[in-house]
């Protein structure tokens, strides 16, 4: 097990640029869409954390070609829609809920048999809300109780198209439902409450699939024409605004910085940190805005200074579900409070990320209240937390890289245990830190 400390940064302020590593989200899409098109579909700028490794092993067993060609660069030879072969061995997604989730709708599509397994926080994770839909769809699963990790899933011989109305605003469900929809004689339908990320639409648009989106009494309706012939892509994948926010706001909080961040994705269902950043005063200019891969992208140039408590509205939530472990860490040095409601979905994911977040912030001195569906943090106004604690990643990322950059703007050190959990999304992040003029190490 890794420990880091991050040291406090006194009066330095972090300076120079990084470019933000290869988007979590669109890796896995690349691989799997990949795995799905005929031919060779090539890769570059793909995330090589262990989330997406487990992914590119999984496509792989179930029949697809996958090579390395270099750094981040990788080619997926693909089976077609309906071609995946039965793995010979259990898909173990380690911590990966996007991985598992959208795998299990491809091999629903499917009449095969795979089994599904994870890591102790994938496997307390709930899959009861890919396995209502896709068992509508044909799909027979044997689960632990409450639809946990390991299961076995078995696709029918003809998987039926549904029109599915998704209790939360989930792109992994959306998704999930959409690939197996694949595979269906007919149109699939999904709706949702709220919009979710929508790289799965837009990537399988590009690799020519029927996807349309539209609004209906006040939801979300994606639909998708199954049984196309995808065509291969060549792909280059942004940054990832998820990864990108670490730098972003440890930058603000730490006055006198000055850091660029290239190669940020931007899309608008993406990039609510940053709107919720910017509402706070946190001084954050985009430069050259582009396109790269069929997302907006731009670099950021972040300037630290005062910051003040802002809401975050809940109606942004989708938009920025990832980030509130680290707006929670820059509305700890905000002046006033952030009032951070309707994200109960929070206590899915790689960890219950309310509870901890409350738990570790008050043992590094921040005043914050809990609610059943979020939190409000008390900022300190900029003066240094007291830090000096010790906080365990619970098998989260998020949790890992927020506290750490938290231990940078107080007045003692933080320690994160189980900090090998990083490598999921973000294998590069002590270098980054580094390279800003930031000491996370392990010691
Ligand atoms: C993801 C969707 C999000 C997000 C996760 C990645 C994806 O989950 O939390 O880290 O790539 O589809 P939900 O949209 O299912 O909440």
């Amino acid at each position: 097990m890794t420990t880091l400390t991050a040291t406090p940064m006194g009066k330095i302020p972090l300076k120079g640029e990084i470019a933000a590593p290869g988007d979590k989200s669109i890796s896995h899409r690349s691989l799997m869409f990949g795995a799905l098109a005929v031919g060779p579909t090539r890769i570059t700028g793909l995330l090589e954390g262990e989330d997406v490794r487990a992914t590119a092993r999984a496509v792989a067993a179930l029949g697809a070609g996958v090579e390395r060609t270099g750094e981040g660069a990788w080619t997926v030879h693909g089976v077609g829609v309906g071609g995946l072969a039965e793995p010979e061995c259990a898909l173990d997604l380690g911590n990966s809920g996007t991985g598992a989730r959208l795998l299990m709708g491809m091999v629903a599509g499917c009449p095969i048999t795979a089994t599904f397994t994870g890591d102790a926080s994938l496997s307390r994770r709930p899959m009861s809300r890919v396995i209502e839909p896709l068992s509508r769809m044909g799909a027979v699963f044997h689960g632990r109780e409450g639809g946990r990790l390991p299961i076995t899933l078995t696709g029918p011989a003809d998987v039926m198209p549904i029109d599915y109305r998704s209790p939360v605003a989930s792109a992994q469900v959306k998704s999930a439902v959409l690939l197996a929809g694949l595979n269906a004689a007919g149109r699939t339908t999904v709706r949702e409450p709220a919009a979710s990320r929508d790289h799965t639409e837009n990537m399988l648009r590009s690799f020519g699939a029927a996807v349309e989106t539209r609004t209906e009494d006040g939801m979300i309706v994606v639909t998708v024409d199954g049984q196309p012939e995808l065509a291969p892509q060549d792909i280059a994948v942004p940054g990832d605004p998820s990864s990108a926010a670490f730098a972003a706001v440890a930058a603000l909080i730490l006055p006198g910085s000055e850091v660029t961040i290239r190669n940020v994705g931007l899309n608008p269902l993406r990039a609510g940190l940053f709107e919720v950043l910017t509402a706070m005063g946190g001084e954050i200019d985009v430069l050259d805005r582009r396109e790269e891969g069929g997302e907006p992208v731009g670099d950021l140039r972040v300037r630290g200074g005062a910051l003040k408590g802002a809401g975050a509205p809940p109606a942004n939530a989708a938009a920025m579900i990832d980030e509130y472990p680290i707006l929670c860490i820059a509305a700890a040095l905000a002046e006033g409070r952030t009032e951070m409601r309707g994200i109960e979905e929070l206590r899915v994911k790689e960890s219950d990320r309310i509870a901890l977040m409350v738990n570790g912030l008050r043992a590094a001195g921040v005043e914050v209240e809990e609610h059943e569906d979020g939190m409000t943090v008390s900022g300190s106004g900029g003066r240094p937390p007291a830090g000096g604690c010790e906080i365990d990643a619970s098998h989260d990322h998020r949790i890992a890289m927020s506290f750490l950059v938290l231990g940078l703007a107080c007045a003692q050190p933080i320690a994160v245990t189980g900090a090998e959990t990083i490598a999921t999304s973000y294998p590069a992040f002590t270098d980054h830190f580094a390279r800003l003029g930031a000491d996370i190490q392990s010691r």
